[in-house]
């Protein structure tokens, strides 16, 4: 099929959801991305920071097409090898007692909203309030949309949800002054992603974290896009030295093969009885075999290591690169999740169709910001390559 008939039939035929570029994907290698017309891109963006372990790695491709040959799916009625190794791998790894396995970020983050609910109905103590952050981005199913702290998203599907608060990012005494005694848990993001890679204060964060813990409110952290190694760290909550009662991931979890999880310790570890909870796909064979070969290589080898030093050159190569335009506002985020904020006058959304025209990949977020998200094993001399051809778009701009 060519491109042109590819464009007509999503427009006639696909809800009417997606402002998508002028470009189709067909394959990848490493961190290149081939279009259907035989383009080259050097991908800095990992498919929304989903793709991290690149492209055609021959390690995620190996295991699952072994597992495809032997077991696709079988339901949570049965056990299953793979899904029993992942949440070992999980639990043994990290401070956390249980898992739980669904298909997506925002799945994860209603398994969390769930297990607050339920806790409060055992307790009969009315504790079903969530607090959660202005600018926040939990999901786009009803309970995460209404979760999330921007109406710009959940308005239009009203009636929503009862029992979300909100309260202003990085701002403790406001989080404070917030929990009343309806108040079950605060849920927040270690870094606004969606919002524009917007960092927790270190002193914002561990105070809600003790705050929580002296009040005996739950603490969930949303690392949907900040988890599985994305900033250097397992979960990047671990920059912080806190410990949450409850933990959100999906992205990339999978490595690309669709996978969310919800992970909790303490008494949200045990809230659920069966029936409680559940799913059809989440934790199949396949899903979760995905996930053991990027789990595994985020333990037991040094790509950690890699993704923290990696992030720093990239540090280094964007301020030394674009940090001197003036229209360059701010160049935050950890690791290899990095935010770049510019001028209102000059909307990202041109930079990235730049970008794309010299064949490299980047995304958007809010407040006006690129988001540059690549996949981990990104080389210093495609980071190079990007941050010069940003140079370039930038020396020829003017505002
Ligand atoms: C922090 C955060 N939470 C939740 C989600 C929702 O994840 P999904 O799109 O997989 O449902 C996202 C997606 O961008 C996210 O960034």
């Amino acid at each position: 099929m060519d491109f042109e008939k590819i464009k007509e039939l999503e427009k006639e035929q696909y809800m009417k959801l997606f402002k998508r570029q002028n470009i189709c994907f067909e394959r990848g290698e490493g961190c290149t991305l081939y279009d259907i017309n035989g383009h080259k891109y050097t991908d800095f963006f990992g498919g929304i920071a989903v793709n991290c372990l690149g492209y055609n790695n021959p390690d995620l491709v190996e295991a699952i097409a072994k597992q495809a040959s032997k077991l696709i799916h079988i339901s949570n009625l049965y056990y299953n090898v793979p899904q029993v190794e992942l949440t070992d791998k999980l639990v043994k790894n990290t401070i956390f007692e249980r898992a739980f396995f669904c298909n997506s970020g925002a799945e994860a983050n209603e398994c969390a909203i769930k297990i607050v609910r339920k806790l409060a109905a055992e307790k009969k103590n009315g504790k079903t309030t969530i607090i959660t952050a202005r600018e926040s981005f939990h999901g786009r199913t009803l309970a995460t949309v209404t979760a999330t702290g921007q109406e710009k998203y959940s308005a239009p599907f009203a009636p929503l949800p009862a029992g979300f608060k909100y309260i202003p990012f990085n701002d403790l005494e406001a989080l404070k002054a917030a929990l009343t005694p309806d108040v079950g848990a605060i849920m927040l993001e270690c870094i606004q992603g969606e919002s524009g890679i917007m960092p927790a204060t270190y002193d914002y964060l561990v105070g809600a974290y003790a705050f929580a813990r002296q009040k005996g409110v739950l603490l969930i952290l949303d690392e949907v896009q900040t988890g599985t190694g994305r900033t250097g760290k397992f979960f990047c909550f671990e920059h912080y030295g806190i410990q949450p009662d409850i933990v959100t991931l999906a992205k990339g979890l999978g490595g690309g093969v669709p996978i969310g999880c919800c992970l909790a310790r303490g008494e949200a570890a045990d809230a659920f009885r069966p029936g409680d909870h559940g799913t059809t796909f989440g934790g199949n064979p396949l899903a979760c075999a995905a996930a053991n070969v990027v789990v595994g290589k985020l333990f037991d080898t040094d790509l950690l290591d890699k993704v923290a030093e990696k992030g720093d050159y990239l540090s280094d190569a964007l301020s030394s690169a674009v940090a001197r335009h003036k229209f360059v506002l701010d160049i935050r985020g950890k690791g290899l999740l990095k935010g770049i904020q510019l001028d209102e006058r000059i909307p990202v959304s041109t930079v990235v169709g730049k970008m794309l025209s010299l064949g490299v990949v980047i995304g958007t977020c809010g407040h006006n910001t690129l988001r540059i998200a690549p996949p981990y094993i990104v080389s210093h001399d495609e980071i190079d390559d990007m941050a010069e051809k940003l140079e370039t778009i930038f020396s020829n701009t003017n505002i």
